[in-house]
């Protein structure tokens, strides 16, 4: 946005507390959708940490909801990955943002998702259904997880292919990406799959897990406790079938405090839409 038009927005709409402008907004389907927002100088964060944003509520108090941060820790601006639910109190308002807007970002960053929380490894598994993929677009981004590990998978399981599409575009661009696209190099192993539409890949993440599909097509040798890390992010039927499916092969879960092979984050409250 050009210096202009921010002045404009600044003149014409009333500030909101912790304000931030929209910049970019793309619709990926009627439920999802995804946007970029200026980013407050002072906000420092890890990789995979949610903060909480929000909208002003017609009481006049702030609607806030937590979201991933999707963006790298080290972009000029911040991307959020967005569900739309029909009738819910943010996202039915938060969806028509548009850039020139302003939202709320409260900016005190938190969570489970990063590297600190995970011992050191060799391959690392990003575990997502629906827009909890959204920790793992910041992780991607991120020259500290080719630092670390000499293979990342990224596992994202929806129900339709159009579902798949911000994931899918975001792994094509790493490749072209002037600054980190060497460091991804072959080490990045994309597995999408959907369990409802028909495509290419199909099936559950706990399936294709257990059933070792994804390391016979991927070529990898199955989980190993010694070598493999984690880090899961959907609902939380998904997180509970995962969990049981690491623990199976060996994987302890591990937080901030205590560093072990895997780390869970809720994707969002409730049990769907
Ligand atoms: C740690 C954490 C991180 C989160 N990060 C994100 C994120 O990056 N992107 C995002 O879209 N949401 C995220 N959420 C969910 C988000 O906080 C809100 O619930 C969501 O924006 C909907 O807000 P709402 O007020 O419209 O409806 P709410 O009243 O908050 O939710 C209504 C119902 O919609 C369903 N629902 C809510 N969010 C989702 C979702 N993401 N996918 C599928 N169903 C959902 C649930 O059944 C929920 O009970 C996160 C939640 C948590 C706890
Ligand atoms: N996605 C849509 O097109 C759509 C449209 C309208 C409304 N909704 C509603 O929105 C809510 C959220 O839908 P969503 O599609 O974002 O999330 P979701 O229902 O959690 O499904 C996302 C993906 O996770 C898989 N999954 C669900 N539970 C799992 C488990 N316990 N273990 C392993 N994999 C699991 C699903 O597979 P399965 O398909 O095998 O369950 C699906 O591929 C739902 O209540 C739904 O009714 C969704």
């Amino acid at each position: 946005m050009t210096e202009a038009l921010m002045m404009d927005v600044a003149r014409t709409k009333p500030h909101l507390p912790d304000a931030q402008t929209v910049t970019k907004v793309t619709h990926w389907t009627d439920r999802l959708f995804s946007f970029r927002v200026t980013r407050p100088a002072s906000l420092r964060f890890r990789s995979g940490e949610f903060v909480m944003i929000g909208l002003l509520g017609d009481n006049g108090k702030p609607l806030l909801r937590a979201y991933s941060i999707a963006s790298p820790s080290w972009d000029e601006e911040l991307e959020f990955y967005s569900i739309k639910v029909p009738d819910g109190p943010l996202t039915s308002k938060l969806q028509h943002i548009q850039p020139g807007d302003e939202i709320i970002l409260r900016p005190k960053p938190v969570g489970t998702l990063v590297h600190d929380a995970l011992l050191p490894g060799s391959r690392i598994w990003f575990l997502a259904t629906g827009t909890g993929i959204a920790p793992f677009a910041s992780l991607m981004r991120d020259p500290e997880t080719y630092d670390k590990y000499d293979q990342v998978i990224m596992m994202h399981t929806c129900r339709e292919v159009a579902e798949l599409e911000y994931g899918r575009q975001l792994v094509e661009s790493l490749k072209d990406d002037p600054l980190i696209g060497e460091m991804v190099g072959d080490k990045l192993l994309y597995y999408p799959t959907t369990t409802r539409e028909a495509s290419p890949r199909m099936g559950r993440i706990t399936e294709n897990l257990t059933s070792g599909k994804v390391f016979a097509d991927l070529g990898l040798a199955p989980m190993d406790p010694e070598e493999d890390r984690a880090m899961v992010c959907g609902s939380l039927a998904f997180n509970h079938d995962v969990k049981a499916v690491l623990e199976k092969f060996g994987l302890r879960e591990g937080a901030n405090s205590e560093p072990l092979e895997y780390v869970v984050e809720k994707a969002f409250v409730g049990d769907g839409i």
